[in-house]
């Protein structure tokens, strides 16, 4: 059916992530985004960084600590194998364009959209006592959503609390668009722009948005991106053009991205919550041997398997939790039937997880001390990240301006 797929959907597609500096990271942090990352940053161009000024819309009462924390934070995703060459890694306020994207996207935000947001409330039940009725964290999302814009980024991993966030995101640029990509003779510019595309894409690009806009064919949209993507004689502008002409509406300045959603977004920590620095139960990613060692020792387990021959219900256990992320199979099968028999002990069974933790901590120990005795290569990781995302948001902004018609300079 239709025309054979030339053109794979894109992969040089960016993708953003960030991160508030909270320090040293722990396993939760590891298994829960930064292996998510590790991965994607093979596939695609991606742009990390740092979300210091998030980090002041809560805790602008206790700022001593944000610079230290933040080169913590980027020692730790060196460490686990984020890779300068691979991804590009940066501090959010080393790129003032955020701050001019979140002012100008603040003209055409509804109050209510931020109001709405579900994190808004939440954040402020939840830490009561410190006054969150500010401008700034009213405009929290808002700045997520100049962050992820600013890099006309395709997809943004998060955990499941951060989706709204990027559903906020979608719908302020499709706003931006909205208003701004709307051109008197929006037809008649998108079609002497298929003109510069070449015959034979030209012919492509009306198949493909024929398939879309008249059988409703979603993948022939992405193929057609691609196309457009890889189109070297067609200006920014005509892009734009062609993209939202693709969709039957304007010009799209700023496209909307996904939310890629982290499988496994919930580590479990030392005592059966959720991992989290705020419930003291965690393992930093450079917790020294011992440590580790002696914190799973002491983890709870079952209450009901008090001596060791008393049976155990796995499923009353945090360290069983922690064999689903680390064990394979055949390790899990004799746990499991041990402990229901009585047949090993807590200490037995916690000794694969202690094995695997210490297995699992080792190399990324070791490239964290190798970093914190160079900290200038850190600085230089970071300045190196900067240029490059300074690069790609002045350009965004370029054309932000020029969409909203402001003097050009
Ligand atoms: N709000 C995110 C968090 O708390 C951090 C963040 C800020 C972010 N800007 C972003 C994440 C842009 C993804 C994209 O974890
Ligand atoms: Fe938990 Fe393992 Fe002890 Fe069973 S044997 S209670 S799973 S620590």
């Amino acid at each position: 059916m239709g025309v054979p797929l030339a053109v794979q959907p894109a992969k040089n597609e960016r993708v953003l992530s960030g991160m508030r500096p909270t320090g040293a990271l722990h396993l939760g942090h590891y298994h829960g985004v930064l292996k998510n990352w590790l991965e994607l940053q093979h596939s695609y161009d991606c742009f990390f960084f740092v979300a210091d000024w998030h980090a002041l819309t809560t805790h602008y009462d206790e700022t001593g600590n944000i610079a230290h924390d933040s080169i913590e934070m980027v020692i730790d995703w060196l460490a686990v194998g984020i890779l300068p060459g691979s991804s590009h890694i940066f501090v959010q306020s080393h790129v003032p364009e955020h701050a001019e994207l979140h002012l100008l996207l603040s003209m055409i935000t509804p109050l209510s959209w931020l109001e709405r947001v579900p994190s808004y409330k939440d954040q402020q039940e939840k830490l009561q006592g410190k006054d969150l009725a500010t401008y700034g964290f009213l405009g929290y999302p808002l700045l997520q959503s100049a962050d992820i814009l600013i890099y006309k980024a395709g997809s943004v991993p998060v955990g499941e609390d951060q989706v709204a966030h990027v559903e906020l995101t979608r719908e302020v640029a499709r706003r931006f668009n909205f208003l701004y990509g709307n051109e008197p003779d929006f037809a008649e510019k998108a079609e002497a722009a298929i003109g510069k595309m070449g015959k034979k894409n030209a012919k492509l690009y009306r198949q493909l948005r024929k398939r879309y806009t008249e059988q409703g064919d979603v993948e022939a949209i992405d193929v057609a991106r691609a196309l457009l993507e890889e189109q070297q004689n067609v200006s920014l502008g005509d892009k734009e053009r062609l993209f939202g002409y693709l969709e039957g509406v304007g010009k799209i300045i700023l496209p909307e991205p996904k939310a890629l959603l982290t499988k496994q977004s919930k580590m479990v920590g030392l005592d059966g919550q959720k991992m989290s620095k705020s419930y003291n139960n965690t393992i930093s990613l450079r917790e020294d041997p011992d440590s580790v060692d002696k914190k799973i020792r002491t983890m709870p387990t079952d209450p009901a398997r008090v001596r060791r021959n008393d049976p155990g219900d796995p499923g009353k256990c945090p360290v069983w939790a922690l064999h689903q992320v680390y064990s394979d199979e055949e390790i899990k099968q004799k746990v499991h039937e041990g402990c229901t028999t009585a047949g090993i002990g807590c200490l037995d069974c916690k000794r694969y997880i202690i094995d695997a933790v210490q297995a699992e901590l080792e190399p990324i120990r070791r490239r964290a001390q190798e970093y914190l005795q160079d900290i200038s290569a850190v600085q230089t990781i970071i300045d190196e990240g900067c240029d490059d995302a300074r690069e790609v948001a002045r350009d965004t902004l370029d054309d932000v301006r020029r969409a909203l018609g402001l003097i050009e300079r």
